[in-house]
């Protein structure tokens, strides 16, 4: 067959999921259809309770989306005016933006070469810059970028010898692991995203947060309904909407009983394209330590390549790939006023760059695969 006329291959294959899936999802959303606990149902607790099983954290607290786990932590930690939350600059946007949308200050710190993770020595001279500015470093904000943890016991130091708390943003990482432990016990607390495009996603928009601290997960379940205390309508903090629909945990419930084998897949499909890629373009790596879910696959393009013209000849070839991120944060519109790491951030920039992500997904069969490969290679020898 012409390779210009086969079918095009999806970025994500959500749909692999749901076949595999197939009646036991029907029938966990049919359960929520006829006891009809749309809010709050029984499916919300069931599910906290078996992701604090899975990762080992001592609350876990289901919502609305990844975005509101993470301004949820914020908002009950009192972060605001004056204060300073490190983030790094070569992520998804949420990252700095709850920062900002509570009249807190985002400073953006450079990543590391080798992991796209926040660094440590730019995340110190971050902390400097705060300061002089007269700021106070509340928080940092680490994310395990693309599924990889990142330095977790390094960025935990900085964090505490500065009086400074941990909020992991592990909307792309949640299932994997740093020295042993799953992402979820790191730090003050951990928010995760359940956009249905995430390793570990639902069929529409969900987050959780995940603490040992009982008191603060006693204050996200009251920001989750407006703030609410005792008595239903005696409000006793400001808040939000933010729960997690019945629905939605009702089908998370069924997809985390495969999500260690799809861990295992991702793991599978990265190493072969390791193999099949590795000469020919700059293929991610794992530190030590560290298992990574794979939220992408990126690869770095070698210096010269035009980026366009790559992704052109593999989109002519049926064969789709995306930019994460094409500027870092502090590079883009809403964000350039904030402040940065002294220096400049070179390596987030030069990752904005030359990164390209290609198709990853548990459902990636080895045929397929390899025509992926060889496309990629091709785009060079062309
Ligand atoms: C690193 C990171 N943080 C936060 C979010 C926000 O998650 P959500 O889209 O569920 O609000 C995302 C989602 O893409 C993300 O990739």
């Amino acid at each position: 067959m012409n390779q210009h006329l086969r079918p095009p291959i999806p970025f994500i294959d959500v749909a692999a999921q749901r076949r595999r899936l197939g009646k036991s999802v029907d029938e966990a959303v049919s359960r929520v259809l006829a006891h009809c606990q749309f809010i709050g149902g029984p499916e919300v607790a069931q599910l906290e309770t078996e992701l604090a099983a899975f990762c080992g954290a001592g609350h876990v607290v289901t919502c609305a989306s990844g975005t509101d786990a993470l301004l949820m932590v914020l908002m009950a930690k009192g972060v605001g005016r004056g204060d300073a939350v490190l983030c790094p600059s070569f992520t998804f946007c949420a990252t700095g933006e709850v920062v900002a949308l509570l009249g807190a200050t985002p400073v953006f710190v450079d990543v590391d070469e080798a992991t796209f993770n926040i660094d440590a020595a730019s995340l110190k001279n971050g902390i400097e810059v705060s300061k002089k500015r007269g700021l106070k470093p509340r928080a940092v904000i680490p994310v395990d970028m693309f599924g990889q943890p990142a330095d977790h016991d390094a960025i935990g130091a900085i964090a505490e010898a500065e009086g400074m708390f941990v909020l992991d943003d592990a909307a792309q990482g949640f299932g994997a692991s740093y020295k042993g432990r799953r992402l979820g016990t790191f730090g003050l607390a951990t928010a995760t995203s359940f956009f249905p495009a995430k390793p570990f996603g639902c069929f529409g928009d969900g987050g959780a947060i995940f603490t040992d601290d009982a008191q603060l997960a006693a204050e996200l379940r009251s920001i989750r309904v407006h703030g609410q205390g005792s008595e239903k309508y005696d409000n006793v903090r400001i808040g939000l909407t933010a729960r997690l629909d019945t629905i939605q945990a009702a089908i998370l419930i069924e997809k985390l009983k495969i999500f260690e084998d799809e861990i295992a897949a991702r793991d599978r499909i990265a190493a072969r394209y390791a193999q099949g890629l590795g000469n020919v373009v700059s293929v991610p790596r794992l530190a030590a330590g560290r298992t990574s879910v794979w939220a992408q696959y990126t690869i770095r393009l070698p210096k010269g390549t035009d980026r366009e013209r790559f992704a052109a000849t593999l989109k002519a070839q049926g064969i789709p790939t995306a930019i994460y991120y094409p500027k870092s944060m502090h590079q883009q519109a809403a964000y350039r006023g904030f402040p940065a790491a002294d220096g400049g951030l070179p390596v987030s920039e030069s990752l904005s760059g030359d990164v390209i992500s290609l198709p990853m997904h548990a459902y990636l069969d080895e045929p397929t695969q390899a025509r992926i490969i060889k496309a990629v290679r091709g785009a060079f020898q062309a």
